[in-house]
């Protein structure tokens, strides 16, 4: 097949590894300069005309990890956007044509305006997913087009049932160096024959999530919409060093588990600037269930998550488990609001899963119309099978919230622990409640210790109050190496 050549980013040509150095040293210049504090990514992303060679051409800037060498349209291989034609041939010949770019540069896919039907489809390594603003990856409805594949090893089975799973839409395993991206374009997952054959327990299968990438190293997910996933919507898992930034989700409220982002032993995770509204949590940080997570032994851990608004009146703004057999380690939270959700930053684990939950920091979330602000749950019931250990009982150790304050609230807390092993260093400053209707008990407290210091209403006897000159809960004051990582512009023509 003939491709047009598609022009990216121009570069100084690289004649050495010297060279190499000297050019990597001026694009960290570049993007230091124009890019901002570490913690923000900002592009001045537009569409403008622009004359090429005489024909109308349209420029694309976006800012990515990574810009590429090679481009190609996915109407190239065929696409059809009229919403009804199968581009699942399409996407996957795209794919491995532009995975023979891995070492050269690397490749970008791009998807332009318009309604692309496929089936599930895998990325490569070095590779862009670039969605034009109005285009539109249509998931099939068609369940014979969804393989199915082995469950999780740190699950045993798949999450609805035994067995295997139905692939996700967008997938990849042992990948580096992968971008999904766009000028918020959207995919969706069109869902509601899932959710319906789930409640009437129809499926053989778990269902599929809308991306998971599985064993795999720099995952940049930005600027798109989400709408509709079967299940979950952002699933990566066994990975690292993964930014999801400017990404809105969007499910019916009471969609069956359409969680919106879950690192499941992941290190290095950075969620920020997104917008979810979901069936089920907002944000599950997850490392495998019971005795399958205990055996792969994979932590999720530094993970940072700033400006999170989320609506979800069944679940979590940010859940912490239920699966954390691995253990989860090193979570920052901060700027959080949250409209009518049923808890804020919730602890979930039962005797079974064995690890622990430590370094847990939460500052700054706003609330308003919420049943629990804080809610720890030690006997969380969800088993994959009997076979779980019941002397593998979870540590939860060193939990901060401060700087909160909440409206409409049904009741402060609840905060249950496990009687053998009770939930400890629970830290909780400078924190307003105003309860919808007054209680003689809003705060409720079993098998857990700790402290407070200017919290209304008062906190319960075991999270003891130490005055209001007590110091603050901590915070981390250092950078995790991911909030370092800093986006580039690149320029796309078509
Ligand atoms: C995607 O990759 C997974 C894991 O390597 C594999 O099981 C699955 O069959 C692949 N899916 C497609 C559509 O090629
Ligand atoms: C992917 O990576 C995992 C973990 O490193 C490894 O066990 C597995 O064999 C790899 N799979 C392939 C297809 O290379
Ligand atoms: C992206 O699109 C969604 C859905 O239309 C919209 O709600 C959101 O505000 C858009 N985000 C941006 C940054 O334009
Ligand atoms: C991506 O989203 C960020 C905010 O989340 C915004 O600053 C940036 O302009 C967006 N870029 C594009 C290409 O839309
Ligand atoms: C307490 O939290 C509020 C926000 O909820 C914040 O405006 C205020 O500065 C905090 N006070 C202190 C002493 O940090
Ligand atoms: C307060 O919460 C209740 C119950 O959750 C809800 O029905 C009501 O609309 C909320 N009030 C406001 C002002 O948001």
């Amino acid at each position: 097949m003939e491709l047009k050549k598609r022009s990216s980013i121009s570069l100084p040509s690289i004649s050495s590894p010297l060279s190499l150095h000297i050019l990597a040293a001026w694009l960290l210049l570049l993007t230091a300069a124009s890019v901002g504090p570490a913690q923000c990514i900002r592009s001045n992303s537009h569409l403008s005309s622009a004359q090429d060679g005489g024909g109308d051409t349209e420029e694309f800037k976006y800012s990515a990890a990574a810009c590429r060498a090679h481009t190609a349209s996915l109407t190239d291989f065929g696409g059809v956007g009229d919403g009804a034609t199968s581009n699942t041939a399409a996407f996957r010949d795209a794919v491995t044509h532009l995975s023979q770019f891995a070492s050269d540069g690397g490749g970008m896919l791009y998807v332009p305006a318009g309604r692309w039907l496929t089936g599930p489809f895998n990325l490569t390594s070095s590779f862009t997913l670039f969605l034009h603003r109005d285009a539109v990856i249509l998931a099939t409805r068609n369940i014979n087009e969804w393989p199915v594949i082995d469950p999780l090893p740190s699950y045993g089975m798949g999450r609805d049932g035994p067995g295997g799973r139905y692939s996700s839409l967008i997938g990849g395993s042992n990948l580096t160096d992968v971008i999904i991206t766009g000028d918020n374009g959207t995919i969706d997952g069109q869902g509601s024959s899932w959710w319906s054959k789930f409640h009437g327990k129809k499926l053989k299968f778990t269902r599929g999530y809308l991306i998971e990438l599985m064993h795999s190293d720099q995952i940049f997910i930005t600027n798109l919409t989400l709408l509709n996933s079967p299940a979950w919507n952002i699933h990566p898992v066994y990975s690292s060093n993964i930014v999801v930034s400017g990404i809105t989700i969007l499910a019916p409220l009471h969609s069956p588990n359409t969680d919106g982002i879950n690192p499941d032993s992941c290190s290095n995770v950075r969620i920020e600037d997104c917008y979810i509204v979901s069936g089920d949590d907002c944000v599950a940080i997850k490392s495998g269930w019971d005795e399958y997570g205990i055996d792969y032994g994979m932590p999720s851990q530094h993970i940072s998550i700033r400006r999170l608004t989320c609506i979800s009146p069944t679940s979590a703004v940010i859940a912490l488990g239920s699966e954390m057999s691995g253990g989860i380690e090193d979570v920052r939270a901060e700027d959080i609001t949250a409209i009518n959700s049923e808890s804020g930053v919730r602890i979930k684990t039962a005797v079974g899963r064995g690890a622990y939950v430590k370094g847990v920091y939460v500052r700054r979330m706003n609330l308003h119309t919420m049943k629990w602000v804080f809610w720890m749950t030690g006997n969380y019931k969800s088993h994959p099978d009997n076979k779980y250990d019941p002397n593998a009982v979870p540590v939860v150790d060193g939990v901060s919230y401060s700087d909160v304050t909440a409206y409409n609230v049904t009741m402060a807390a609840r905060l249950e622990g496990i009687p053998s092993a009770p939930f400890r260093g629970i830290c909780v400053s400078n924190v307003t409640v105003e309860l919808r209707k007054a209680r003689k008990l809003p705060w409720y407290c079993a098998d857990v210790e700790g402290v407070s210091s200017g919290v209304t209403p008062a906190a319960c006897a075991s999270i003891a109050d130490q005055g209001d000159s007590a110091a603050p809960c901590p915070f981390p004051t250092d950078a995790l190496p991911i909030d370092e990582v800093q986006f580039q512009e690149c320029t796309y023509r078509i």
